[in-house]
């Protein structure tokens, strides 16, 4: 199973994954956790380039072209030879953010960005995609309240930008219904946690 998990900057997504990924453990299941832009040696240098803060001439087509770039290689290298493994590989962002943050954000349009990832991922699609929803005014306070969280060249973006990402990751949440389950990022900590581990138990008791 492939589980993907996305939402704006600083809505906790990858602590509570880190805490999901726990519980699955516990009962048993071999997990995987991975990250997008980046997961492999090669896409990690991808992932360098693309988020280098003094990068700000970068076009906007370049970026979404690298980002599906470093996609490719982190499937061939990673997501597929585990899948394949029978492993729950969770990654920590894919498709969708290109389709949010460059289709909609940067107004590149959600079907030409969905148009060059079905080029990169042969048209693959994640089993399931949490979508951890949030206001990006409390994602980006918590992100200056944490000395440990390093901004990078998107984090940087207006407030208008980090709005139209939300709001393109809603409307995604409509349009593929079948994989996406929508979390209330707002809540305390713990009781994500645990809506994040219940989507994923029951979309693996529908695959098993
Ligand atoms: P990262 O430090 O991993 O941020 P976060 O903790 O918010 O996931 O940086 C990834 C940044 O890249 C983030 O701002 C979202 C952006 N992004 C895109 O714009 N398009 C993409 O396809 C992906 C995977 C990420």
């Amino acid at each position: 199973m492939f589980v993907t998990i996305e939402g704006p900057e600083g809505s906790g997504k990858s602590s509570v994954t880190k805490e999901v990924v726990k519980l699955l453990e516990q009962d048993g299941e071999i997990v995987v956790l991975t990250r997008e832009p980046g997961g492999t040696p090669i896409a990690e240098e991808i992932r360098n380039v693309i988020l280098d803060k003094k990068n700000t001439a970068m076009d906007s087509m370049t970026e979404a072209l690298l980002y599906a770039a470093s996609r490719r290689q982190h499937l061939v290298e990673k997501v597929w030879p585990l899948s394949k493994e029978g492993k729950i590989v969770i990654s920590d962002r894919f498709l969708d953010s290109s389709l949010a943050y460059q289709g909609g954000a940067r107004g590149l349009g959600i079907d030409k960005i969905l148009a060059l990832n079905q080029y990169a991922t042969d048209g693959f699609y994640p089993d399931l995609t949490l979508l951890f929803d949030l206001d990006p005014r409390i994602g980006l306070a918590r992100i200056a309240a944490n000395n440990n969280r390093e901004v990078n060249r998107l984090d940087l973006e207006k407030i208008e930008f980090h709005d139209s990402v939300r709001k393109t990751f809603l409307e995604l949440a409509k349009r593929f219904n079948d994989r996406y389950v929508v979390l209330d990022a707002s809540k305390p900590f713990g009781e994500v946690v645990q809506d994040a581990y219940k989507a994923i138990k029951d979309r693996l008791a529908k695959c098993k």
